[in-house]
């Protein structure tokens, strides 16, 4: 992981933030690579969940074709959102302090954790050490809106993306004509205030994630909780995770929120955690029809396995829904259902984590001269390389550098591709490997002679000589597009 954390930092995919001033725990800046993986990451996932998605066709073995739309919903919404949601009740970690060091930790992580008084010791082994007992504290931002700093005007920064989902599906149902099933989706930042940010980018306080909010029909529900939960696996494993190090794992029921008929997390091996342990990429959570009737009802609670609206002693819900109808009528069947929703939810930085650790490698390949070299290579998926391709004349003089610069302008037009003209054609090659482009092709002596470059492939280092008019077809077949 060390190594990763130092590629990151040195080839500029991710830095702390604000570095120059000792970092801030819990966030992170995207350099000019990093910024590129994440932007293909967001749109691989666009692109197969939304845009290219067959809504015509039922999908193998289910009953109904779908559509998928899209959405891009405030960061900030109406406070009673996250009260109807339960958020604001519920959404915490159990914290304890530390009175005599005033270290703070997650009561749940205690045994993991480290007390900064040294020789270094779990908190509560230093004879020093003075514990609290466990209390709550909740995870989300509070801000204030307008001028007046006063509780009327408290606000939340969204802990996640999906409560926009629901609170406009009356608006998409009007608008995007869509039946039932239908998936809304949406890419978003999102903030927690996590006690204890770690691990590099994978617990962070400011992060972005990838949701879905697919409505169906109550009795069809299991049938599509199960049809995502697999979808989902494979689009990573389609993106380059092998399947050894990343796994389905479902939720036993003890471990189930108590709205969930069924969840199910997508996990990965990260470097970081002890050997055999994963952590988790993705949930896809059966949700029932909780979230769309909290918002129509109010905050819900479990009552002898019944949902029902929590009420305070006068019989009043302690917090109220929005009281707008948020049902659909179902045209064939002439009834008025509350739908289903399956809610498959990524987060973009940690799968931007596991595509970087899954990618990394190193091994010894030959320079131009024989000698064996070391090198390190980000062996990317092409979809999600931050850099495409790369031009390089094998010398700086002869005409090279022009022929190489026309290419170079014709491919730019497409792709995010690099120059670069400086250092042994050995150096520039690792140079490209270490940020994982996939290809690199060489204007040489024969270049310009009978017009043909060499492309060499980042993976086998294996070099063919092609036509240079053939290279944009070459690069849109191997690119997917
Ligand atoms: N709407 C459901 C929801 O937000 P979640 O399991 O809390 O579910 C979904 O979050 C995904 O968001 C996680 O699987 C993870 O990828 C990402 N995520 C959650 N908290 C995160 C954090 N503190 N830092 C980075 N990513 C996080």
């Amino acid at each position: 992981m060390d190594k990763i954390v130092a590629l990151c930092k040195r080839r500029g995919f991710i830095f702390p933030s604000s570095e120059i001033y000792g970092g801030i725990g819990g966030f992170w800046d995207y350099g000019p690579l990093g910024v590129e993986l994440k932007r293909n990451v967001r749109e691989a996932w666009w692109q197969d969940m939304v845009l290219r998605h067959d809504d015509t066709t039922p999908p193998p073995g289910m009953p109904s074709a779908y559509a998928m739309v899209g959405i891009e919903t405030s960061i900030i919404m109406h406070p009673q959102v996250w009260k109807a949601s339960g958020h604001y009740d519920l959404f915490h970690d159990m914290l304890v302090d530390c009175r005599h060091c005033k270290a703070r930790f997650r009561a749940d992580q205690l045994a993991s954790s480290q007390c900064p008084e040294k020789p270094s010791k779990r908190p509560g082994e230093h004879t020093t050490c003075d514990l609290t007992p466990p209390r709550e504290f909740n995870l989300m931002f509070k801000t204030y809106v307008g001028a007046l700093v006063d509780p009327e005007s408290e606000a939340y920064l969204r802990p996640e993306t999906a409560q926009g989902m629901f609170v406009n599906f009356r608006n998409v149902l009007a608008t995007a004509r869509v039946k039932l099933p239908f998936g809304i989706a949406q890419i978003g930042k999102s903030f927690r205030n996590e006690i204890t940010p770690r691990y590099f980018t994978y617990r962070s306080r400011e992060f972005e994630q990838m949701e879905i909010e697919f409505f169906c029909r109550p009795e069809e529900s299991r049938a599509w909780y199960e049809y995502w939960r697999d979808r989902r696996l494979r689009w990573y494993v389609s993106l380059g995770l092998r399947s050894d190090r990343v796994r389905l794992r479902e939720h036993s029921p003890e471990e189930l929120s108590h709205y969930s008929c069924g969840t199910a997390d997508i996990e990965y091996a990260f470097p970081f955690l002890p050997e055999g342990e994963f952590g988790e990429l993705e949930g896809i959570a059966h949700r029932g029809d909780f979230d769309l009737r909290s918002h129509m009802e109010g905050k819900l609670v479990r009552q002898g396995g019944e949902l029902v609206v929590e009420r305070g002693p006068d019989g009043k819900p302690v917090h109220p829904g929005s009281g707008k109808d948020l049902t659909y009528f179902d045209e064939e069947t002439g009834e008025r259902i509350v739908p289903h929703v399956i809610e498959p939810s990524a987060g973009v930085d940690r799968s931007v984590l596991a595509f970087l650790c899954e990618a990394y490698d190193e091994d010894v390949i030959p320079d131009e001269k024989g000698v064996p070299q070391p090198r390190v290579v980000l062996r990317l998926h092409p979809r999600l390389a931050p850099v495409k391709a790369a031009v390089l004349p094998l010398i700086r003089k002869e005409g090279m550098p022009e022929v190489a610069l026309e290419l170079y302008r014709e491919l730019k037009r497409s792709w995010n591709v690099d120059y670069d003209d400086k250092g042994s054609i050995g150096r520039r090659y690792r140079r490209q490997d270490e940020c994982g482009t996939p290809y690199c092709f060489t204007v040489d002596g024969q270049t310009l002679s009978d017009g043909t470059v060499t492309v060499r492939d980042r993976d086998t280092t294996r070099q063919e000589r092609i036509r240079m008019v053939d290279v944009p077809g070459f690069l849109r077949e191997r690119l997917g597009g």
